[in-house]
């Protein structure tokens, strides 16, 4: 694509985007064009629309403010091509979504905005993103969907679980991606998960799941998981990871269940002989959140290469946390825990400038923490975080 398609892209889009309630109104209107003119892909959705309707928005916009950078955003695009195939897509499908968000732009951007060239930039763009994703389906020969069997579901904190699955077939994601994940009470709601551990012979996986107030599906995986239920599984998805012979210094940053990539990826490197030095933060709002330790103890008991500092961004337990009475377990091989808020206190190290960065927790909570360090001197292109959507 051009620098001048790239820009008129771009421009309407956030034209549109900056209006009062412009992306939910472009959302609103997409979706309403997509389920008249074509019913069929109706089905494809779930019941409830409203937090796809953001999700939606919020790729797209990711997709165009990369436009410009194709090595990144192709393979992003493939993967996400090869992850549609779990909903049964065909290249038709493209073009009903295509056509549907072009009319939905066009009725916001107005006539004045909306010249030929502007319709034409779309309709290129659009061609890239399907053809993209179709291609990569096309190619690939993994299952478009695994089915994994509940082994466990362990609650680690009143709204925390691990569920532990065994999967039917082998799956060679890489540790530190994520998958799209639907459980039986949810149908049709596919939501990312990042297993805690790398992919292995035995087709086990584990996942750390935080129930979020008022969440669709986190509460129900939560407070309603079963043994010997099934859940499904897209494709591998994202790009964290640590390159095989990779010799720069790692710092990762993870709060709350974002510690799930960062222990996989931990594990992983401790199956290699060498690897470069790592350091690990690992946050939560009290002390009783960091529920992760003893592993993370382990790990850097056995490997000399990682250190870990747990932060808590207060230092007493909360008011409702009932303590059991038993003595503080002991986490040797860890660093002092520190208090304050994960952001501000990795800053206060320095910039970090020998090292590769990667951030890992809710959206707010790695904004937050990329602005800290870019104020501190890191470089942005050093810095890795998953799509925030
Ligand atoms: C790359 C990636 C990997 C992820 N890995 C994990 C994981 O390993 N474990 C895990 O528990 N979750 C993970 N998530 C978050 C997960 O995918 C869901 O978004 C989350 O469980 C909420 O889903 P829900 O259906 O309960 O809420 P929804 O019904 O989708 O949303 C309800 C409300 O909660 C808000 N919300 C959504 N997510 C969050 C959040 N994380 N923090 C605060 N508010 C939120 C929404 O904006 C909305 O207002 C990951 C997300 C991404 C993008
Ligand atoms: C034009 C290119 C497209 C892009 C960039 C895109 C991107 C996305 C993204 C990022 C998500 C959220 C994550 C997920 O659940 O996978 C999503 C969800 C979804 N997409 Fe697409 N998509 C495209 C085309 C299509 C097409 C052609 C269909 C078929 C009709 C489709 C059907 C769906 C469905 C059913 C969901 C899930 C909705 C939900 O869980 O609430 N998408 N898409």
């Amino acid at each position: 694509m051009d620098s001048r398609t790239v820009a008129l892209i771009r421009t309407t889009f956030k034209a549109v985007a900056a209006e009062e309630g412009g992306p939910e109104k472009l959302a609103s209107s997409f979706y309403a064009t997509l389920f008249t003119d074509y019913p069929h892909v109706r089905d494809f959705f779930p019941a409830a629309m409203d937090s796809q309707r953001d999700r939606l928005v919020k790729a797209i916009s990711y997709t165009l403010d990369r436009l410009e950078e194709p090595n990144k955003l192709l393979p992003f695009l493939a993967q996400l091509g090869r992850d549609h195939r779990k909903y049964g897509v065909k290249p038709e499908h493209y073009v009903a979504v295509a056509t549907s968000l072009k009319t939905a732009m066009r009725r916001f951007a107005g006539t004045e905005m909306w010249t030929d060239e502007v319709e034409q930039a779309w309709d290129d763009g659009l061609t890239v993103i399907a053809e993209t994703m179709i291609g990569a389906a096309d190619q690939e020969k993994t299952p478009a969907v695994w089915s994994g069997t509940v082994v466990e579901s362990r609650s680690v904190l009143r709204n925390l679980t691990v569920v532990r699955l065994q999967l039917d077939k082998p799956m060679s994601y890489a540790a530190g991606q994520y998958m799209s994940v639907q459980v039986p009470s949810r149908p049709r709601m596919w939501r990312y998960l990042s297993p805690a551990v790398p992919a292995n012979a035995n087709c086990e996986i584990e996942f750390h799941i935080r129930s979020v107030l008022g969440g669709w599906v986190s509460p129900a995986i939560v407070g309603q998981t079963q043994l010997g239920e099934t859940w499904l599984l897209g494709s591998p998805l994202g790009g964290l990871g640590v390159p095989r012979n990779t010799k720069r210094k790692m710092l990762m940053i993870g709060c709350g269940t974002g510690i799930a990539p960062l222990r996989a990826q931990i594990m992983s490197m401790a199956q290699r002989r060498t690897n470069p030095k790592v350091h690990l933060f690992v946050g939560g709002h009290y002390p009783c959140d960091l529920y992760d330790l003893e592993t993370l103890s382990r790990l850097a008991v056995a490997n000399k290469w990682l250190t870990v500092t747990p932060v808590a961004e207060n230092d007493q337990n909360p008011w409702w946390y009932v303590d059991s009475g038993e003595p503080a377990p002991e986490f040797p091989g860890l660093e002092p825990r520190m208090t304050g808020q994960i952001g501000k206190i990795v800053a206060g190290f320095g910039s970090w400038a020998d090292r590769d960065v990667q951030i890992v927790g809710s959206p707010s909570m790695v904004q937050t923490t990329k602005f800290r360090l870019m104020a501190a001197g890191t470089e942005t292109k050093n810095i890795r975080h998953d799509p925030l959507f």
